[in-house]
């Protein structure tokens, strides 16, 4: 099975917070702790189908919910309440843009960890990425963001709240070439009255 490239696809997000070096975990767990980023992580990934490795499903433990969680294993006696199961990533996709269209979701998440962002940076439309003020000892990595392909098209910066260990800021990338949402929105054409009036 693979996944579509129709126009009306569900774009495919990859939502991440990483360390200036591209940490982005260590022992199976994040490298800081970031109150205010673990807030926007429910609100970027509510509502829709998140496509995650097994070892990140095994450190938060639990499919989250008001999401759809699709954990890709290579295990194939691996099940866990509330989740559905992938084989490969490609077959995630396919299951992740079924699950969108149900769900009503314009977006599917891939919400990591480091083998699965490496395995579907390919195939993402854009990076929705928390840059961490920190540089810690990690053993799992974001990929390189090759600039040549990712272009930065909005930067929120933030000094560190209560619970947040680092200032950080909000950074989105968006494939080179790839139209901003509204830019693909039909504008209405004006009722003629309103034109001539
Ligand atoms: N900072 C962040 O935003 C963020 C987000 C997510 C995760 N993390 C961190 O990242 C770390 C985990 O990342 P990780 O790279 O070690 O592991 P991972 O990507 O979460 O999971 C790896 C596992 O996914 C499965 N897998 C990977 N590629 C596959 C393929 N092509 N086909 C089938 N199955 C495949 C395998 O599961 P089996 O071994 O079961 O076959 C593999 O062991 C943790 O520290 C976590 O806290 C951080």
């Amino acid at each position: 099975m693979k996944y579509g490239s129709g126009p009306a696809r569900p774009a495919i997000v990859m939502v991440a917070a990483l360390g200036r070096n591209r940490a982005i975990g260590a022992r199976n767990g994040l490298p800081w702790r970031l109150r205010t980023d673990l807030r926007r992580y429910r609100d970027v990934t509510m509502g829709k189908p998140m496509v995650m490795g097994r070892k990140t499903f095994d450190s938060i433990g639990k499919a989250l919910p008001g999401r759809e969680t699709i954990v890709v294993t290579r295990d194939p006696q691996f099940a866990a309440v509330g989740v559905l199961v992938a084989r490969d990533p490609e077959m995630a996709l396919a299951l992740a843009a079924d699950r969108a269209r149900a769900m009503g979701a314009d977006e599917i998440v891939i919400a990591g960890g480091g083998e699965i962002y490496a395995g579907l940076m390919g195939r993402a439309d854009i990076l929705r990425l928390t840059e961490v003020e920190l540089t810690p000892d990690a053993d799992a990595f974001f990929p390189v963001i090759d600039q040549s392909v990712w272009r930065e098209t909005a930067r929120e910066t933030h000094l560190a709240g209560p619970g947040d260990e680092a200032p950080f800021a909000f950074v989105e990338y968006r494939r080179s070439g790839l139209r901003p949402p509204t830019a693909n929105k039909r504008v209405k054409a004006a009722p003629r009255a309103a034109l001539t009036a």
